[in-house]
């Protein structure tokens, strides 16, 4: 089950102009407007006369339920473009075709698209997308260079993959509308202690083989673990995932390491714990696995019960933790049916977590299967009990306790230095 977008951070009550260009893809802009506006965002479309050929004014009028501007020259447009350039927080072309890369690359002003691009400081995201031939042209490539070295613009693709009228599987799609609202977040997203630290997450289930066809699992759904790492990259981290299986998409930005069992999680996470400033333990690792090595043939049914004796798998958290470099920040979760807050606080202290993020198993809309959660906050001092909030919405809370904690040891060290 997966929750509809509500307004959140750090989407939420932010303008944005989102310009759509005359390309086939202009249709995959009216799901991105829409996306946009549901996380909360003001969105204002400004169409090309190109784009209007493909995709009505009407359209993302429905979607956004602001007026779209298409013209420059009349009273309005000619006073919104200063307006809507003045105002914006994020500015994002898509799709952006190459006559329009020309167009910004010269810093032209024929309009209001281009009109409101040389208005607007605010971050630029242009998305392009053409046919293959056409983006591998040298004077295409050019323009996009510079828009990107000279003008400061970010440039998101074009993927690869099927094209309208592509010669063959070339370079040219436009990047899915998702990926665009997770780069557009980043955009929107202030530049704060996260920005630049290398951060791990271990996220979902594992699973314990018993043959090749059995194992045994929990029913972690890999949802939090991935709204962190998402959320992360989104505050600037250089963010690993290690992930026991899961079919959540995955998170936009990061790096994930896929895997099954609890001890080739803890391979991964022995390999990368030197490396890394900030630890955040969300998976729901299996604590035991079964003592025989999986039989390399699948067992048969012969008539008799099956007795499987477990033994205890390694503590990830435990054992990773006095690895991780000195001033790191360790994250845990704890999910517990009763006396949440002690049981949380003895395993931030037995396992040397820094925040330990307690939920209760057996309520509805917490826990493994929902996509919400109720979760306290603790640590060694005090304890913050949350609402039930979206995953991704309880991903942001821990990343500005993880911010918190992060700057309180830099104030520490320079108070130690001087
Ligand atoms: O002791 P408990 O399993 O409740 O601890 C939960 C916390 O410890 C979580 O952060 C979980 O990711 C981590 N853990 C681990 N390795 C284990 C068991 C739990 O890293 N084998």
């Amino acid at each position: 089950m997966s929750t509809p977008d509500s307004p959140r951070p750090p989407w939420d009550g932010r303008r944005i102009v989102l310009g759509v260009t005359g390309g086939i893809a202009a249709y995959k802009s009216i799901h991105l407007a829409r996306r946009l506006t549901r996380l909360g965002a003001e969105v204002d479309v400004v169409l090309t006369r190109a784009a209007e050929r493909f995709v009505t004014p009407l359209t993302f009028e429905g979607v956004t339920g602001r007026a779209v501007l298409t013209d420059l020259f009349s009273v309005e447009g000619a006073a919104r473009h200063i307006l809507l350039g003045r105002e914006a927080d994020a500015v994002c072309v898509a799709p952006a075709t190459a006559d329009f890369l020309a167009r910004a690359a010269q810093g032209r002003a024929d309009d209001l698209l281009t009109t409101t691009l040389l208005v607007a400081r605010a971050p630029v995201l242009l998305c392009p997308a053409m046919n293959d031939r056409m983006w591998a042209h040298p004077q295409v490539q050019a323009n996009a260079d510079h828009c990107r070295a000279a003008l400061g613009y970010e440039l998101l693709g074009p993927d690869t993959g099927p094209l309208a009228v592509g010669e063959a599987d070339g370079p040219g799609r436009l990047v899915e509308p998702d990926v665009v609202v997770d780069h557009l977040g980043r955009l929107l997203s202030p530049a704060g202690p996260l920005d630049g630290v290398p951060l791990l997450v271990t996220s979902g289930p594992t699973r314990e083989a018993l043959d090749p066809v059995r194992y045994l699992g929990n029913r972690s759904s890999g949802r939090m673990g991935f709204a962190l790492a998402e959320a992360a990259w989104r505050r600037g981290a250089r963010v690993t995932v290690v992930s026991g299986p899961t079919n959540r998409p995955e998170p936009t930005g990061v790096e994930v390491v896929r895997l099954e069992s609890a001890r080739e999680m803890a391979r991964e996470v022995e390999a990368r714990i030197g490396q890394v400033r900030v630890a955040i333990f969300a998976a729901a690792v299996a604590d035991y696995r079964p003592a025989l090595e999986p039989t390399s043939n699948k067992r048969k049914r012969d008539g008799n019960d099956w007795t499987v004796e477990f033994v205890q798998n390694p503590d990830i958290a435990a054992t990773a933790i006095p690895g991780l470099a000195d001033g790191g920040v360790a994250v845990g979760f704890a999910l517990e049916t009763e006396d949440l807050v002690d049981h949380a606080r003895e395993k931030l202290r037995r396992k040397g977590f820094d925040l330990v993020v307690a939920n209760p198993a057996n309520e509805e809309g917490a826990g493994f299967e929902a996509p919400t959660n109720r979760v306290t906050l603790v640590t060694e001092g005090e304890a913050e009990a949350l609402p039930t909030l979206p995953k991704e919405e309880v991903a942001e809370r821990i990343l500005d306790r993880v911010e918190g904690l992060l700057e309180a040891r830099a104030h520490a060290d320079s108070a130690a230095d001087s």
